[in-house]
C-alpha cells in the first residue's frame, strides 16, 4: 500500500489492542506487548478478549503476517521504528492520572534502545508528560539524539474502536522534531494519503480516498492538551445537557425537543446531547477529573470541570429518586434490569452508571434480576454474590414477575424489544427508562407506565385494572 514501518505497541488494552491490530490493517509490520501472559496467549490463538466489532476479523486476518504478540519488550522494541506507549494510566487518590505504568515502560525501552526511535504517547496522558518521558529515558543513560518523543492521542470509542481508528475526524501529532513528525506522518499516510480506502477489504465507514482523514502536526504539548480538552468537553456537553433534562421535567417540557432544537445549530452539533443517568468508562471519569488536577497544578482554576462531575453524581441520585417515585417504596421489590455496561454494543462495565444503580438498589433492599447482552459476566465478577441480584437468559426473563423494569444501557437490542411481550411477562407494567429508548406515547398506548429522562411521565389512557397490592 506504501511503506510499511516497524512498530511495537506496548500494552493490549482497549487503545494498545486496537491501534495494533489496525496499523497492521494499514501495512506495518507490529509486535503488540503486554506483560500478562495469559492474554498474550490468548492473543496469540487469535482471541482479543474484548468486544469489539471487526477485531476479531482483523485479528484473523493479520495475525502471524502483519501482526505479532508477545511478553519480550526488549526483543519487540529491537526492530521498531516507533514504540507507541498505550499502557493504562488511572486515576490516582487526587484525581491525578498515575502515570507509574507510563514511566515504568519508559525505563524498560531505554535499557535496550540502541538506535535511533521515535516514542510515541498513545495512552491518554497530562501535559508535559512527553517531557518526563523524554527525561526518565536519558536518565537511563540514553542520548537523546538516539529518539525522540512525541504525543499521537487516540479518539477511538469502545463499541466502534475500529472503525474510530481507520475512518477518524482528524489525527492529531504533537511533535517538537520534523524527523519524529515525518515518521508519524508515514504511519498514517495510508489514511490521509487515501490509499487504505481504496482497497476492497478495507473496513467502511465514512472516510474514503475522496474524503480523507486530515492530519494536525502541533507541539507536543499542545497535542497532550487536545485530548483532555476533548474529552472534558464532551463530557461537559453531556452534564450540560442532563442539567437541562432536570429542567425540562420541573417545567414539564421535554428534553428530546430541546436537545434536537439545539444540536440543529450548526455550531453546538447534534452529538453528546442525549440526556441519561449520566456519563461512564474507562475516559470521561478519569479525564475529567486529571484535567482538573492538571489544571490546578498548573495555578489555573478550572471550575466548570467540577461542575460537570457534580452534575454526573447526581445525575444517578436523581434517577434512584424517580424509581423510588414510581414505585413508592423499595424494599423488597423485585426490579428487571437492562444493561450493565457503561454504554451500549460494548462489555465494558468501568464505571458504569449502571453497576453503581445496581449497587444503590441493592443497599435499598431491591432484589434484582439483570440481563445484559454481553457484560454479565464481567459484572458478575466486579459484584459481590448476593442471592438479591441474579442474571437472566434475555430482556423478556429479566422483566419476568418484576414489578418494574429499568433500562440502564442503551443497547440497540432494548429499543426493538417486543412490547406486548415485555408487558406480559411484567408484573406490573412500569418501564423507568434512564437511556430514552422509546416514545412516551407508544409505551403508553401498549399499555406501560413510562418514566424518561427529561420528559413528563407517561401514563396508559385506560388504566389498568387495579390490583390488591397495585403500586399505581
Ligand atoms: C470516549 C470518547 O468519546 C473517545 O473519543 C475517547 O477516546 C475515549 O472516551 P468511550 O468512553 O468509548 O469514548 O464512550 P462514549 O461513546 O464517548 O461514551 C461515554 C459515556 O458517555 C457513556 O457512558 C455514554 O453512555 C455517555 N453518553 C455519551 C451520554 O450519556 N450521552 C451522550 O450523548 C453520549
Amino acid at each position: 500500500m506504501s511503506d510499511a514501518i516497524q512498530i511495537a505497541v506496548i500494552g493490549s488494552g482497549y487503545v494498545g489492542l486496537v491501534a495494533a491490530v489496525c496499523f497492521a490493517e494499514m501495512g506495518h509490520q507490529v509486535v503488540c506487548v503486554d506483560n500478562d501472559e495469559s492474554k498474550v496467549a490468548a492473543l496469540q490463538a487469535g482471541d482479543p478478549q474484548i468486544h469489539e466489532l471487526y477485531l476479531n476479523d482483523l485479528l484473523a486476518r493479520h495475525r502471524n503476517t502483519n501482526i505479532r504478540f508477545t511478553t519480550n519488550l526488549a526483543h519487540a522494541t529491537l526492530a521498531a521504528q516507533a514504540i507507541f506507549i498505550a499502557v493504562g494510566t488511572p486515576q490516582s487518590e487526587n484525581g491525578d492520572a498515575d502515570l507509574s505504568y507510563v514511566e515504568a515502560v519508559a525505563c524498560e525501552i531505554a535499557r535496550s534502545l540502541t538506535s535511533y526511535k521515535v516514542i510515541v504517547e498513545k495512552s491518554t496522558v497530562p501535559v508535559y508528560t512527553n517531557e518526563w518521558i523524554r527525561r526518565a529515558i536519558e536518565r537511563n543513560g540514553v542520548d537523546h539524539l538516539l529518539f525522540d518523543v512525541v504525543s499521537n492521542p487516540e479518539f477511538l470509542r469502545e463499541g466502534s474502536a475500529v472503525t474510530d481508528f481507520l475512518h477518524p475526524d482528524r489525527i492529531v501529532i504533537g511533535a517538537d522534531h520534523p524527523r519524529a513528525a515525518d515518521l508519524l506522518s508515514r504511519i498514517y499516510a495510508p489514511l490521509t494519503s487515501g490509499l487504505y480506502y481504496q482497497q476492497p477489504t478495507a473496513i467502511v465507514g465514512p472516510c474514503s480516498a475522496a474524503q480523507t482523514p486530515p492530519l494536525l502536526l502541533t507541539s507536543t504539548k499542545s497535542a497532550e492538551i487536545i485530548k483532555h480538552a476533548s474529552n472534558a468537553f464532551l463530557a461537559m456537553k453531556i452534564s450540560f445537557i442532563n442539567a437541562v433534562s432536570n429542567l425540562c421535567e420541573a417545567a414539564e417540557a421535554n428534553v428530546e425537543q430541546v436537545a434536537r432544537g439545539i444540536g440543529l445549530d450548526s455550531r453546538i452539533g447534534p452529538r453528546f446531547l442525549r440526556p441519561g443517568i449520566g456519563y461512564g468508562g474507562s475516559c470521561f471519569p478519569k479525564d475529567v477529573a486529571a484535567f482538573r488536577a492538571v489544571a490546578h497544578q498548573l495555578g489555573t482554576d478550572f471550575g466548570i470541570l467540577s461542575e460537570v462531575e457534580k452534575i454526573n453524581l447526581q445525575q444517578k441520585k436523581r434517577f434512584l429518586n424517580k424509581v423510588r417515585s414510581a414505585l413508592w417504596t423499595l424494599r423488597g421489590k423485585r426490579i428487571g434490569v437492562l444493561g450493565l455496561a457503561f454504554k451500549g454494543e460494548t462489555d465494558d462495565i468501568r464505571e458504569s452508571p449502571a453497576i453503581d444503580l445496581i449497587h444503590m438498589l441493592l443497599a435499598e433492599g431491591c432484589t434484582i434480576v439483570a440481563y445484559d447482552p454481553a457484560a454479565m459476566s464481567r459484572a458478575a465478577a466486579a459484584i459481590p454474590a448476593t442471592p438479591n441480584l441474579t442474571y437472566a437468559a434475555d430482556s423478556y426473563a429479566a422483566a419476568d414477575a418484576a414489578d418494574a423494569l429499568l433500562i440502564l444501557t442503551d443497547w440497540r437490542e432494548f429499543a426493538t424489544l417486543d412490547l406486548p411481550r415485555l408487558k406480559q411477562s411484567l408484573r406490573y407494567p412500569i418501564v423507568i427508562d434512564g437511556r430514552n429508548l422509546f416514545d412516551p406515547e407508544t409505551m403508553t398506548q401498549q399499555g406501560f407506565t413510562y418514566f424518561s429522562i427529561g420528559r413528563s411521565p407517561a401514563y396508559p389512557a385506560t388504566k389498568p385494572k387495579p390490583h390488591a397490592n397495585s403500586v399505581l
